[in-house]
């Protein structure tokens, strides 16, 4: 044979094998380089669909679950990961058939049938299975902030910022693969199960009710939650016919109701200033104090710790424009979603009776700890969620509105921001690029003193 021979053999045996379903591409990685978190998250492929099922007991204390995956290959995948922190996977299955499956800590690793190679090509949508099960776990954040599946004393919440959605369901869990999602929560009959978007059914069998929950817009992992317990839940729709769920606490509820009668109002509010509100319902999940430390923005309806102010009602309503619809790229753009929230209270303060937004400026310049470090770049995880990623942030977002100095067009800008966005990522050099070119002034200083310069810059 022929040198030239028997290499055409090998192409002809090697495309054959390929047209029989041999392995072809490469391994996805087993992160997307987030700066903070370089694991999180895989890369490879694009989630479309997540229609997760799960089941608990009356403590919220075992959790099984299926997650079907959909997901949309972006190269010729030979391997994909999964981030998924605690639980046991029972299996696992790309395409219907079962696929190999290797765990190393929070990465899951699958390793399709070689019969269905051909559906993991670049470009080729393809369905993963995988059935888990065990007791969920808490994940304890950077900065000592406990995540993921938070039990209390009547059930279970999750939440999901930065990293706590992987201690529910496998996924891939950074915030640049947003997808839409069906999750039906099955709880002891009694209990209700609360998560995001719309309810599209509930049923009673046997003792155990499934409350099948439906978000359609697209959703970051992190915006993911499910709240377990014994919740009064509420349903009322706007003047435009918004749909607002409630679930409160009974605990919480004589203190909770009045500023929950106030979402639909606030909305309003904020769309005159930032435009057509994003999703398809709204609401709130109010747990009782002790159920976690912090408030959330999870989609559709942010969970409070407890009966909130009305100001920290706004912040995580405004998050719906600010990080829900519009989301960060990587977790060092959290200062998007934080500078514009915390400059959403300070607009909405001002507007009904407290403080000006200039006092609110003054305020947090005076304020030391808002100059640790520069709101774009936060030194390590720890520091996400601290002060100069709010306070200075909104200071960033005010410089802006300053150096323009109109504020039709500046209110302008920032809805064209979100509506150039919408259910999509973005990033800070998205945002100062979009800015720059719609301010009609010069932002290079707003830029290099306030966004990413290290020292109190001098108020001019
Ligand atoms: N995003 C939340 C808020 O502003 C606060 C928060 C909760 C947070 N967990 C976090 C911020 C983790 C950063 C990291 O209402
Ligand atoms: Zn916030």
């Amino acid at each position: 044979m022929t040198l030239v021979t028997a290499l055409t053999a090998l192409t002809a045996l090697t495309a054959c094998t390929a047209g029989r379903g041999a392995v072809v591409g490469t391994p996805g990685a087993a992160g997307v380089r987030d700066p903070y978190f370089p694991r999180l998250g895989n890369g490879g492929y694009d989630v479309t669909h997540y229609d997760l099922s799960i089941g608990t007991d009356a403590a919220a204390e075992q959790l099984s679950g299926t997650a079907v995956i959909t997901a949309r290959a972006t190269q010729d995948l030979s391997a994909f990961n999964l981030d998924l922190a605690g639980l046991e996977v029972r299996s696992a299955t790309v395409e219907g058939r079962p696929a190999a499956v290797n765990r190393a800590g929070r990465e899951l690793t699958l390793r399709p049938d070689a019969a269905v190679a051909d559906r993991l090509r670049e470009g080729r949508t393809f369905r993963t299975v995988v059935r888990y099960a065990g007791r969920p776990r808490t994940v304890t954040d950077a900065d000592g902030s406990d995540e993921g599946w938070l039990r209390n004393a009547h059930g279970a919440v999750a939440l999901g910022e930065p990293t706590g959605s992987m201690s529910w369901f496998p996924g891939n869990h950074h915030p640049g693969d947003k997808a839409s999602y069906d999750i039906r929560v099955t709880v002891p009959e009694g209990r209700s199960a609360v998560s995001n978007g719309e309810l599209a059914s509930r049923r009673t069998e046997g003792g155990r009710t499934t409350f099948h929950w439906r978000v359609r817009e697209p959703m970051a992992s992190y915006l993911a939650t499910v709240a377990i317990g014994r919740y009064t839940v509420r349903r009322t729709v706007t003047r435009e016919g918004l749909p607002v769920v409630t679930a409160v606490d009974p605990g919480s509820a004589g203190a909770s109701a009045r500023v929950l009668a106030r979402i639909p109002e606030m909305l309003a509010w904020g769309e005159k200033r930032f435009g057509p509100y994003p999703f398809s319902s709204a609401g709130a999940i109010v747990g009782r104090p002790g159920d976690a430390e912090y408030a959330l923005e999870t989609q559709n309806r942010p969970f409070l710790p407890g009966p909130p102010d009305p100001v920290l009602l706004v912040h995580e309503l405004a998050h719906q424009w600010f990080g829900d619809s519009v989301t960060p790229a990587s977790w060092r753009d959290m200062w998007l979603n934080e500078g514009f929230a915390t400059y959403a209270e300070w607009l909405w303060e001002e507007d009904h009776g407290g403080a000006t937004v200039r006092e609110s400026f003054d305020e947090a310049y005076a304020d030391r700890s808002n100059w640790a470090f520069p709101p774009s770049r936060p030194p390590g995880a720890a520091d996400l969620s601290r002060p100069p990623v709010y306070g200075r942030g909104a200071m960033v977002v005010h410089r802006i509105r300053e150096e323009m100095d109109d504020d039709e067009a500046f209110f302008a800008l920032v809805r064209g921001w979100l509506g150039a966005h919408r259910h999509g990522n973005a990033s800070t050099a998205d945002f100062t690029a979009y800015a720059q070119k719609s301010a009609g002034v010069d932002l290079t200083e707003v830029w290099d003193s306030w966004l990413d310069g290290g020292s109190r810059p001098v108020r001019g």
